[in-house]
């Protein structure tokens, strides 16, 4: 077997085996953003990336992505419920997002958790080349790098958060917080979103394990780990690019067609989950309608939902309320052939989502606590003739980037409407203004800006960073 020299550690593959409607099995890109922007950094530099194919045990022989071998780890239905649905999406998910839904703390869940992350440590050590560089990503898996230390010395080893770690008030809830911990800092660098994270981190070290910390660092066990805030992105070129081309543009002019021609669009796109605020966002829309502030002959809301966790009962509950509700709303206030909400539960490839971009007037992601949120980059990226206003919550780690959008707190109903009216009613300047702004950040923190600034602060030398495109 070759090894690599860069291997990337990440619960799921950035391809899931899903039935085609033949029954087939088909590899399809995962909906997400951590395998949205790994995919797109990984195939243009050679590695492996160790994760899960999604389905239960092998799956149907994986095909190469790009330069990217899979490696992929099986898991079996006992594990998917306590490794996957229980302890990542029932305790830690919630508990890490400001606990806007009560984290559930299972016993058991435990050890299948530590379980499946010493399979994925034990395959990570299999591919890896000596003194690799392996990138363990995301909650799933935050014991893997001091597993993977134990196991294999020798390699150097990244560890990267996509969503918020949160203040030890939090943390301190956690029944195995001291070796959730110890398993982070396991790695040689931890990086996260935003800095208020690497913060965190450290008075956790400091309280729980009695660790010094430094200017980024944090000394413990006789080793000092580095910490950092690495915003992630997307591939702002290649969004630019597609939502340009001659059938995206015409498939835009359809919807807009579709949609009403003179008709103003709010478009919201979301994985179906209670951290991005979809029934706040309803409520205040509905409260819109009823004052007559916005009309269903004037303006429309199309809600995209990508199905999400659907065996995870509070997420089920959660699509019950939400289709509950845009029933209430198009029931009391739609027309014959003119609902006042398109709802739509279903994945979309990447093209049918620039279109949705440029579709919209106003783009509305309102999540209640987000890692980052790459759905409001992929808009700003697919408005090339700077039109369209941003409405972006100031819970989302994209707010600290993109600081012209208009910034709204979504508890705050009232503010939510009032915010949600200026950029319906945004003079035409004002919004270029603003878009330029953030169009202009994004074109230098980019997706290969954010690789680039992880590995080089990893190796140090720059030499993993070189096999990104500079
Ligand atoms: P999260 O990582 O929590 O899902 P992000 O906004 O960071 O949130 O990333 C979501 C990613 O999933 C984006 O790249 C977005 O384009 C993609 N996505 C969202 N909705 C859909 C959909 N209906 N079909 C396919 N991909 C989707
Ligand atoms: C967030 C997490 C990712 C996860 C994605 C989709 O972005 O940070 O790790 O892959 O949501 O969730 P799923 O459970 O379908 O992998």
């Amino acid at each position: 077997m070759r090894r690599s020299s860069l291997v990337v550690v990440a619960n799921r593959l950035p391809l899931d085996d899903n039935a085609a409607p033949d029954g087939a099995c088909e590899w399809r890109r995962s909906p997400g953003g951590l395998t949205g922007a790994l995919h797109t950094i990984l195939q243009q530099a050679p590695a492996t990336w160790v994760g899960w194919g999604g389905g239960q045990a092998p799956g149907p022989r994986l095909p190469t992505v790009g330069n990217v071998r899979l490696r992929p780890v099986a898991l079996t239905a006992d594990e998917q419920r306590g490794y996957y649905e229980g302890f990542a999406n029932s305790t830690l998910w919630p508990l890490y997002h400001d606990a806007v839904q009560q984290p559930v703390f299972q016993r058991e869940w435990w050890d299948t958790y530590r379980a499946v992350n010493q399979r994925f440590a034990e395959a990570a050590a299999e591919v890896a080349g000596r003194h690799a560089a392996v990138w363990v990503q995301d909650y799933h898996l935050q014991l893997v790098p001091r597993m993977l230390r134990e196991l294999r010395p020798d390699l150097l080893i990244g560890f990267f958060m996509h969503i918020p770690f949160p203040p030890p008030e939090l943390f301190m809830q956690l029944p195995r917080r001291v070796e959730l911990l110890h398993g982070m800092l396991g790695a040689d660098l931890v990086g996260f979103q935003r800095e208020q994270a690497a913060h965190n981190l450290a008075q956790l070290a400091q309280k729980l394990l009695g660790a010094e910390t430094g200017d980024h660092a944090i000394h413990v066990g006789g080793r000092t780990v580095r910490t950092g805030a690495f915003p992630v992105s997307i591939d702002v070129a290649e969004m630019a690019a597609l939502a340009a081309r001659p059938d995206v543009v015409a498939h835009a002019g359809k919807l807009r067609h579709d949609l009403g021609e003179s008709k103003r669009v709010l478009l919201s796109v979301d994985r179906l989950d209670y951290t991005k605020g979809i029934e706040h966002r309803l409520t205040a829309y509905r409260e819109l309608l009823r004052d007559g502030h916005v009309k269903v002959r004037d303006t429309v809301l199309v809600q995209v939902a990508v199905p999400s966790r659907e065996r995870v009962e509070s997420y089920r509950d959660l699509r019950d309320r939400i289709e509950g509700e845009v029933g209430r709303i198009n029931g009391e206030y739609g027309r014959v052939g003119e609902p006042a909400i398109h709802y739509l539960n279903q994945p979309f490839d990447r093209a049918q989502l620039a279109a949705l971009y440029r579709t919209a007037d106003v783009m509305v992601v309102t999540p209640l606590r987000d890692g980052m949120n790459l759905v409001a980059k992929e808009f700003v990226a697919a408005r090339e003739d700077g039109s369209g206003a941003l409405v972006l919550s100031e819970f989302a780690g994209a707010a600290a980037e993109l600081s012209t959008a208009f910034l709204v707190n979504p508890h705050d109903l009232d503010g939510l409407k009032q915010t949600l009216m200026r950029a319906l009613e945004a003079d035409p300047a004002d919004l270029r203004a603003r878009m330029s702004g953030m169009r202009r950040h994004l074109t230098e923190h980019d997706i290969y800006a954010w690789a680039r600034a992880y590995l080089t602060a990893l190796d140090q030398t720059g030499r993993l960073a070189q096999r990104l495109p500079q």
